[in-house]
């Protein structure tokens, strides 16, 4: 749930038209079968019109089952493709897949996810995404967020390194955010102004034709069209891309240690997005900044390190993942308790993804694996 917004040309009333010769092609882009928040954009061409199909396999994503906590050093994978066939998926289960983009190319094609809500969080690099709704400039520190369905195309201006969240799980604002009014709050870390959308510019004409890269999973569909896909001469409702900058967040705060969830950015009803970063440590005259011991009896929890000190974490670097999983226990290293007493400030940027159902590694992720994580809480023997 985000706010109503209208742009460009629509007709007075919805299912209408306002000009006999020229009426606009009318699509409702909505979730939950026709029950779900929804927007309704007005083409100039034809949204169905297909010229021809083709499907692509795509390689299947093999896991490791086994389960261990892991530190992977994304780094080392390199670029790789663009931004839809350059997803190089660490995490997966059946529901949401992680993992990472290294790109510095625009593709030609465009894009839809049919399954999934997509997530990015912008490590490095500048450009926009572009889509019916507008244009929607990207910059370090950013959460892009597009909703599945949504055809886009992502125009790379600088070369760019995202950690991704993808799932057929819808991900939204939690709903502990919204009063009931649809509005974000008092007290949550980020507000409904902070949310920046698409600059809508009407139609985009180009000649085609036009390839429209369908995702549906394993496979992708390619559509071959001949009408322009950004044509849309207005559109109005509550579902769009948007993106939300980490400069915006006032992360809370307390005397005692606080919890990850405070530092939720996104839910879904089997994980959630938080984001740590930079804000003072707990102010109880004896506390223990760093986070206690934890056994996460029922998730497993993946963080991408984006930059600063990761202070309850030895050997970590910017672009560094860890999987602390269900059925172990983890906490600080060895040693990490004592230094950080007295500490009053982190400076640290760091996403988490905490998901109740597993999360099996891929091959790729195993190929990039720190042999020696599993046993940094190993005793000390003198
Ligand atoms: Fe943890």
């Amino acid at each position: 749930m985000v706010y109503y917004v209208k742009r460009g040309k629509v007709p007075e009333q919805r299912h209408t038209y306002n000009d006999r010769l020229n009426i606009q092609k009318e699509e409702l882009f909505g979730l939950g079968a026709f029950d779900g928040k929804y927007s309704l954009i007005y083409h100039k061409y034809d949204p169905a019109e297909v010229e021809d199909t083709s499907i692509e396999y795509k390689e299947k994503l093999s896991a490791v089952n086994l389960m261990e906590h892991r530190h992977l050093k994304t780094s080392l994978l390199g670029k790789l493709d663009n931004f839809y066939t350059g997803r190089q998926v660490l995490f997966f289960n059946g529901i949401t897949s992680t993992g990472i983009i290294d790109t510095d190319s625009t593709s030609n094609d465009y894009f839809r996810n049919a399954l999934c809500d997509e997530v990015f969080y912008v490590q490095s690099g500048k450009g926009s995404i572009e889509s019916p709704f507008g244009t929607l400039k990207y910059r370090p520190g950013d959460f892009i967020y597009i909703p599945k369905g949504t055809t886009y195309r992502a125009i790379i201006e600088t070369r760019s390194f995202f950690f991704f969240t993808i799932s057929s799980d819808h991900i939204d604002i939690p709903a502990n955010y919204m009063n009931r009014y649809g509005q974000i709050k008092e007290g949550m870390p980020y507000y409904t102004r902070d949310i920046e959308i698409p600059e809508f510019h009407g139609i985009t004409e180009e000649a085609g034709p036009f390839n429209v890269i369908v995702d549906y999973g394993n496979y992708y569909l390619h559509l071959t069209r001949n009408y322009p896909v950004l044509d849309a001469e207005g559109y109005d409702g509550y579902l769009y891309p948007f993106t939300i900058n980490i400069d915006k967040f006032a992360p809370i705060v307390g005397k005692l240690h606080m919890p990850p969830p405070v530092h939720t950015v996104f839910e879904s009803n089997t994980f959630m997005i938080g984001a740590f970063l930079p804000r003072l440590f707990d102010f109880h005259e004896r506390s223990i900044p760093v986070p206690y011991y934890h056994n996460n009896i029922d998730s497993d929890e993946l963080i991408f390190y984006s930059s600063g000190n990761f202070m309850s974490r030895k050997g970590i670097g910017e672009k560094s993942i860890t999987m602390h999983v269900h059925g172990m226990i983890h906490g600080p290293q060895p040693g990490v308790v004592e230094q950080s007493i007295g500490a009053k400030k982190t400076d640290e940027v760091a996403i988490m993804v905490e998901s109740y159902n597993w999360l099996l590694p891929t091959e790729k992720a195993e190929s990039i694996k720190d042999e020696d994580y599993q046993f940094s809480w190993k005793a000390k023997k003198d």
